[in-house]
């Protein structure tokens, strides 16, 4: 069976959506699914990421590629590795003014949209929605979530802006990703929280093994 293609994608910068990316293939990794992630973002950050490791054995230990000089082409490199994966998670550029995450969108079964509490993230996905509805028009399989991530469960914000998403026609995943320093941290070493012990990874391992368990169970 030809891989599911799952699209990390948000208009706004620094949302998460590479942390996102890298932690979902190494949550997918780890439940056996042969997982590719492509990075089609040009800052690259998690080619610079997948490359961090110390020594081979510490680090990402799934394949990660970087696709992002194919431009408004990426869904044809993306289409010559289904055969080969069971999962495709694709790190979208933070910008809808270029092709890339139309594209991809094209060819996605999901679309995860991690957003923060600013409200110029909640502006932003608005934006987003109408891309993803546009990429519904052909694609009529393309369901869509949102990924509330660096939230703080106290502040008021936060649970405003759940209830403004969720008007905005996507559901919201119930596993929420809090702030944690410890991806900061996974990211340097050329890691992921998963691969890491102490007890803010361990938390944030577990949240994101839920988050992956709620994708699988839309594909
Ligand atoms: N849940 C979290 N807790 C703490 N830090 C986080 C969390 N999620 C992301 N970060 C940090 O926020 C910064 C931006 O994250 P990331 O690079 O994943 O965002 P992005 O949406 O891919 O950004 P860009 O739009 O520039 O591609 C990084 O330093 C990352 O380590
Ligand atoms: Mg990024």
């Amino acid at each position: 069976m030809a891989a599911e293609i799952i699209a990390i994608t948000q208009q706004k910068g620094g949302v998460g959506k590479s942390t996102i990316a890298m932690h979902l293939g190494a949550a997918f990794h780890e439940k056996k699914k042969r997982v590719l992630v492509v990075d089609a973002d040009g800052q690259n950050t998690l080619i610079h990421w997948s490359s961090a490791a110390s020594d081979d054995n510490s680090g990402i230990p799934f394949p990660v590629v970087n696709l992002s000089e194919a431009g408004g082409q990426i869904h044809r490199e993306i289409k010559k590795f289904v055969n080969d994966y069971d999962i495709i998670v694709v790190d979208c550029p933070p910008s809808i003014t270029e092709k890339v995450s139309g594209v991809v969108l094209l060819a996605a079964s999901v679309a995860v949209i991690p957003t923060s509490s600013s409200p110029a993230d909640y502006w932003s996905s608005v934006g987003l929605v109408k891309l993803v509805q546009q990429a519904q028009v052909m694609n009529e399989d393309l369901r869509a979530v949102f990924l509330l991530n660096k939230t703080e469960e106290k502040r008021m914000l936060t649970r405003e802006l759940k209830v403004a998403l969720e008007e905005l026609g996507f559901p919201l995943l119930k596993t929420q990703i809090p702030t944690r320093e410890c991806y900061k941290q996974a990211m340097a070493l050329g890691q992921t929280v998963l691969q890491m012990s102490d007890r803010g990874a361990r938390l944030a391992a577990a949240e994101i093994r839920s988050c992956a368990d709620e994708i699988l169970a839309m594909l």
